[in-house]
């Protein structure tokens, strides 16, 4: 029999003073925790690219003012090490980057790349987003896990796609 992997969340909001753009509440704990379930590791090692005010795993911002582990450009991270889980909140659109954090927008192509390079074989790359974001790249990723989470009336549902990177592969194609 087919798996199911769809998930649906209803989540609250954050408190009213969040970061723009924040996840919802609990949103982050439990995507990670869905993951750790995933690869059947409690104490994976995480990467968090676009972090914001996120809390897990290393984080990774272009502003200092989210007091980030690492301030950088997540299209060409000053990394080397393998991790078990990349996950990412990337600004939504062109204006959305811009009138929000005063960025550019990102390239989904160029940043799951630079993701990649970075996720060890069997890992985990979770894109947050409000539409379903294409696999990064069929051939070595497969879709584990959509969870489509709702916060509130009038308001789009979000949704977290888990692409998990195929075990024998370790470079790009
Ligand atoms: C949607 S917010 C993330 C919110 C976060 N998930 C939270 O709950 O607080 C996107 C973040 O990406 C950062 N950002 C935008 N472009 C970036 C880039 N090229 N590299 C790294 N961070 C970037 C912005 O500064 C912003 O903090």
């Amino acid at each position: 029999m087919k798996q199911n992997i769809n998930i649906a969340w209803y989540l609250p909001r954050p408190k009213p003073d969040h970061y723009p753009g924040g996840m919802p509440l609990h949103c982050e704990g439990w995507l990670i925790d869905e993951a750790k379930s995933i690869l059947r590791n409690p104490a994976p090692k995480i990467l968090q690219l676009f972090a914001g005010m996120g809390k897990y795993g290393l984080r990774v911002d272009l502003k200092k003012e989210v007091i980030p582990d690492l301030i950088a450009d997540a299209h060409y991270l000053p990394l080397n090490s393998q991790f078990d889980i990349v996950i990412a909140d990337p600004p939504y659109s062109k204006d959305e980057s811009k009138e929000i954090y005063g960025t550019p927008k990102p390239k989904y192509r160029k940043w799951t790349k630079e993701a990649d390079r970075l996720l060890g074989p069997g890992g985990i790359m979770i894109v947050y987003h409000k539409i379903l974001m294409p696999n990064p790249n069929k051939k070595k990723y497969k879709c584990v896990r959509r969870v489509f989470i709702g916060t509130r009336a009038n308001h789009r549902p979000r949704v977290a796609l888990f692409f998990r990177k195929l075990e024998n592969h370790t470079l790009w194609d």
